[in-house]
């Protein structure tokens, strides 16, 4: 009985050949499931292998073995003259012992195909959803998000938490697009850099606010920045700030956080890079509404879709945060990740990454050490002859900051992917409006009252750019 079963799987090719795809792809899932489940680790790839492409060939195989019957049965039939062909579907009569071993012969090798491919769905998920994933299996495509995610204070949260979210029909959306970027990847179809922002992003509230509530009262945030000015001593200078970030007091918000008060509802136009914002519209809880518009706007039609504000309008960059030169370098200087004892670091360092111009990490860390030795050699030789290792050490401290914000075969440069979390220091060459999108003295009403940009709206300013400010010392006595 068992036999005829089988031997009617591999009766003509088609069906032989389906068999024999199944039944290795069968073979080969185990024997990597069992592989992995011993702790072998074989990297996003083998989990593509595992839990995708070797079930999908499985299910085509076993796909392929019930055409074959049926392609027979008619060629069969055929030859014998019958010119209707037997009927589509195979009578079952149960009453017939044979067919009844049949049927749970059937039934019995079902129950097994569908277990292992049970199984390979749910690891397959998780795969899916795993960071090294979507970090990692089109490696070059997101090596500048997984970078600069790694190094942020989300590092430990999931990719999918922000990107998909609970919920059944975001993860089918989600899945769908996934399969779409496979292929994009695979054909070489996708923009460099990738552009910002992602319009398709799920609302925050479904996404950050699993583990933030806007409700949560922040209040006065302290501070304190510091930076480095580009003279020879690298002078430490402190910046210190009050930030009003507010939040739900009783049942009003204050501060920054009223922005995302259930009660209130800010909604704008802008161009697709949100960097340029034309109609801002405030609606309050008792349904007065405020329409801000800029005197020059481009006409109706190309002011694009209204989108309701949310986190992401100043949390753009929670965790793929890309720093400027000069931020990075404060950032080592201030963590003695170089020596700020070498005349003029912060200056030249600044200086030579804002010009460094390199095809790929390695040239850019050779590069920058070696320009970095040869500013020393050629204006400071006795610093360098002093202390080689620092000079060194800085050099490749220099290599290292490049490495995490630019990664040219993706394009990605120092000012590719923007912060709104704030606004351009005075006099900064930087294109990073942020909060002055809206906050400036162009967006007015019909009646020209304009959302405010009073230097004390936002945070008082108790030390900018001092030496040993005073407000630190009282402090920190
Ligand atoms: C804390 C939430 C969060 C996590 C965790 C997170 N992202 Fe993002 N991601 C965002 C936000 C917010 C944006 C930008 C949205 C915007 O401006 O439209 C973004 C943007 C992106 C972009 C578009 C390019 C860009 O930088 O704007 C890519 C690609 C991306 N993320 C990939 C990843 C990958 C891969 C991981 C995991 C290694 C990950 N993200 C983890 C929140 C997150
Ligand atoms: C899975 C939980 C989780 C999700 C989802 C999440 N966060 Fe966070 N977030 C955290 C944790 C935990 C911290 C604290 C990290 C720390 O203190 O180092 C944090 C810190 C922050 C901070 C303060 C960072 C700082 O510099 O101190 C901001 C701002 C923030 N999150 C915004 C967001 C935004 C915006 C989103 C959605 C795009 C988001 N978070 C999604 C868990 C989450
Ligand atoms: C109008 C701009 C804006 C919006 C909208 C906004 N934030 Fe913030 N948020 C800020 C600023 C500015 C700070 C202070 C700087 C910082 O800590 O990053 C801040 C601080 C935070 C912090 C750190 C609080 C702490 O205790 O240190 C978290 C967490 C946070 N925001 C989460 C969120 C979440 C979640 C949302 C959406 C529900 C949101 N923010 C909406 C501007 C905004
Ligand atoms: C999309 C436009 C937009 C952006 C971007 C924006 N704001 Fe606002 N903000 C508004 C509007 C509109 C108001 C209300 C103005 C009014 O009431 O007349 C407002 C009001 C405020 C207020 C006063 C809240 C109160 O208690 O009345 C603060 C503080 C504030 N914003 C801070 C910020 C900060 C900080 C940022 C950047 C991190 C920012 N905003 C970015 C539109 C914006
Ligand atoms: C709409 C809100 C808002 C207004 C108005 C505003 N700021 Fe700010 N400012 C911010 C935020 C948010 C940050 C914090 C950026 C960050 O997280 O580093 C900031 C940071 C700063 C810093 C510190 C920068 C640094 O590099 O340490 C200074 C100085 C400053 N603001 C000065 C001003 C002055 C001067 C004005 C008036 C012209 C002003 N701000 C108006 C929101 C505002």
């Amino acid at each position: 009985m068992i036999r005829q079963f089988f031997a009617a799987l591999i009766q003509n090719t088609i069906s032989m050949a389906g068999t024999a795809l199944a039944l290795s792809a069968f073979v080969l899932i185990l024997a990597l499931f069992a592989f992995q489940s011993l702790g072998f680790q074989g990297g996003p790839y083998l989990g593509i292998l595992t839990y995708l492409i070797l079930p999908a060939l499985f299910v085509l195989g076993l796909l392929l073995i019930p055409i074959g019957i049926l392609l027979h049965r008619r060629r069969a039939a055929k030859a014998a003259g019958d010119q209707e062909g037997p009927p589509l579907f195979p009578v079952i009569d149960l009453n017939r012992m044979r067919t009844r071993k049949m049927v749970l012969i059937f039934l019995g090798v079902t129950m097994v195909n569908l277990t292992v491919l049970a199984g390979a769905t749910y690891q397959g998920v998780e795969v899916m959803d795993s960071n090294e994933f979507c970090g990692e299996a089109c490696h070059s495509v997101m090596q500048p998000e997984y970078t600069a995610y790694q190094h942020s204070p989300h590092a430990r949260v999931n990719c999918v938490d922000c990107h998909i979210g609970p919920g059944a029909d975001w993860f089918v959306r989600s899945k769908l697009d996934g399969a779409w970027q496979l292929v994009a990847v695979t054909l070489d179809l996708y923009p460099r850099p990738i552009p910002t922002p992602l319009h398709n992003l799920r609302p925050a509230r479904d996404t950050c606010e699993q583990c933030h509530w806007p409700a949560n009262y922040v209040g006065d945030k302290l501070m304190i920045d510091t930076v480095f000015a580009e003279d020879e001593a690298n002078t430490e200078l402190r910046t210190a700030l009050l930030m009003k970030v507010g939040g739900l007091r009783g049942r009003d918000s204050e501060g920054i956080h009223w922005h995302v008060d259930p009660d209130i509802e800010i909604r704008y136009r802008s161009d697709e890079s949100r960097m340029n914002v034309y109609d801002v519209e405030l609606t309050k809880a008792d349904g007065t509404v405020k329409l801000f518009q800029p005197r020059d706007m481009p006409p109706e039609e190309e002011r694009g879709e209204w989108r309701q504000m949310d986190c992401v309008d100043c949390h753009n960059r929670p965790t793929h945060i890309y720093r400027t030169p000069a931020e990075e370098l404060d950032l080592a200087l201030a963590t003695d990740r170089i020596d700020a004892g070498l005349p003029y670091l912060k200056r030249e360092g600044v200086r030579l990454l804002e010009a460094a111009d390199y095809p790929s990490h390695d040239a850019a860390r050779a590069g920058l050490a070696a320009a970095l030795e040869d500013f020393y050699r050629e204006n400071h030789p006795e610093v360098l002859a002093d202390r080689p290792e620092a000079v060194a050490a800085a050099g490749r401290e220099l290599g290292e900051i490049f490495s995490r914000n630019v990664f040219p075969h993706m394009r990605v440069t120092w000012d590719t992917y923007p912060d709104h979390r704030g606004h351009p220091p005075a006099g900064s060459r930087e294109n990073t409006p942020g909060c002055f999108r809206c906050h400036n003295r162009r967006h007015r009403t019909a009646d020209r009252e304009a959302i405010s940009s009073d230097c004390m709206l936002c945070h008082s300013i108790l030390a900018e750019r001092e030496e040993d400010p005073e407000i630190l010392r009282l402090l920190n006595p």
